[in-house]
């Protein structure tokens, strides 16, 4: 197709026709987004919402130089202006310039936010990876005590607990300090060099740009050699160590289910102390629903006070996706409260003003402008889910009533055109104190 999408993109849909494009179906979208709203309330967290795109080098500083994100994944252009800019790969770097820009620490000296919103990576499409995703994601800044890390990881959880999602893997790791981090690249570069020519390429790369990435490495190649690389914990300073042990205790305290891996590092450079993803077994190989960690020292590279700070984001595709395999169920979205068919020009005459007001006193009507034979449009008011159909033509304006049809239990209930307003008012009203949700 010559307009087609573009590599690696997907659209949001109202209805979908295939089973695997559930996921894509908008009401789930907005049934996800509802709790991440929920959620938020309940963790005190308030909405940022940054530009999608942002000067490049924001992430270079930012995210590192030595990363995926920033060598392969990211998509820069040069503005009219001449000044290169860069469609945002992830969330945290943005908001924390935008908190150093507007200087928030000087309005509270802890700040909880969250965004939801659409992230681009140039990566390899394949199933759960976009070029273009959305993340919902979290950052707390103000305080550097254990109990923070907790607190973001217990809200991660909590996330995926209240989409209904199981069979999680919660991994848990430090990157500790500046200091143990020097100490462990040191030992990490001193035991890969005698593996070097075993190693794949790209790791051989990350050994002279960031050793501490080789620990991520999927190849093959670099399997044998990972099992025996050192890990961080006989790296870390006494301090290091305390704050990932009380973290470890506090998480303990938890009814979480959670492991230590000491092999994740995770791809932006940001990261100190804490670090974290959550995986699902019912996705493929983009296994991981979310991740996150402290980044104490970001705010201070972006020009602002040294402030700790942590946070996690989690891809939403991902977790409607597994939530899917899983057979998770949504709730079904309600139909109108009346769908009406009116048969001619004269009864639709009738019926434009009364939906209208009927829609502006918060009913949700539908009306059938399709046109066809009455079959059809009875089709279409099943289809649409609707309580209620009124058909009204030439014999109804004529005896100046009509029947209301209940859709579930096919039984009439008569009423008087005149009247029609008040009587479905009425109607709604006390079908919404029954069920308490049209
Ligand atoms: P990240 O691990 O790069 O972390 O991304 C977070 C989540 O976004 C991943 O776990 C995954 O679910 C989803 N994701 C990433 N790339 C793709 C893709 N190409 N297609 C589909 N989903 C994807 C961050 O971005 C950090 N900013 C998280 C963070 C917040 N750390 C501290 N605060």
């Amino acid at each position: 197709m010559e307009y087609a999408i573009p590599k690696g993109l997907y659209d949001v849909l109202p209805v979908v026709s295939h089973e695997e494009d559930l996921w894509r179906l908008s009401t789930r979208w907005q049934y996800v987004e509802g709790i991440i709203r929920e959620l938020a309330r309940n963790y005190q967290c308030q909405e940022i919402r940054t530009p999608i795109f942002e000067r490049t080098d924001l992430f270079l500083r930012g995210v590192g130089e030595s990363t995926d994100i920033v060598t392969k994944e990211m998509y820069t252009f040069l503005d009219k202006g001449e000044r290169f800019m860069t469609l945002r790969p992830e969330g945290t770097a943005p908001a924390m310039r935008a908190f150093v820009e507007k200087k928030l620490h000087t309005l509270s000296p802890i700040h909880k936010l969250f965004y939801i919103g659409p992230m681009f990576r140039y990566e390899r499409p394949q199933a759960g990876r976009y070029r273009q995703h959305t993340q919902f994601g979290v950052e707390m800044v103000g305080s550097g005590i254990p109990e923070q890390d907790v607190e973001i990881i217990d809200m991660a959880c909590e996330f995926y607990r209240r989409l209904g999602l199981k069979d999680l893997t919660v991994m848990v790791n430090t990157v500790g300090d500046k200091e143990s981090r020097v100490a462990y690249k040191q030992a990490l570069k001193d035991y890969f060099s005698s593996h070097l020519s075993s190693l794949s390429e790209e790791s051989k790369i990350r050994y002279d740009k960031n050793v501490l990435r080789i620990l991520d490495s999927k190849s093959p190649e670099d399997q044998e050699a990972l099992t025996h690389a050192p890990t961080i914990t006989e790296f870390l300073t006494p301090s290091a160590k305390h704050h990932f042990t009380t973290v470890c205790e506090l998480l303990g305290d938890l009814e979480l289910q959670w492991q230590i891996n000491p092999r994740l590092v995770r791809g932006l450079d940001y990261y100190n102390h804490t670090v974290f993803e959550i995986a699902s077994m019912h996705l493929g190989a983009q296994n991981a629903l979310g991740g996150g960690g402290r980044y104490d020292g970001l705010i201070a590279t972006l020009g602002g006070p040294n402030l700790p700070s942590v946070g996690f984001a989690s891809g939403i595709e991902r977790v409607l996706q597994a939530m899917h395999k899983q057979g998770v169920p949504f709730p079904t979205p309600p139909g109108p409260f009346v769908y009406f068919i009116g048969l001619g020009e004269k009864a639709r005459r009738i019926l434009m003003p009364l939906i209208a007001r009927l829609r502006h006193a918060d009913i949700s009507v539908e009306i059938d402008l399709f046109g066809k034979k009455i079959q059809q449009s009875l089709q279409l008011a099943d289809q649409s889910k609707a309580t209620y159909a009124l058909i009204i033509g030439e014999e109804e304006i004529q005896s100046q009533k009509a029947m209301l049809k209940e859709m579930a239990t096919r039984q009439s209930i008569p009423l008087s055109l005149d009247g029609l307003f008040s009587e479905l008012v009425e109607l709604h009203n006390e079908s919404k104190q029954k069920t308490g949700t049209i």
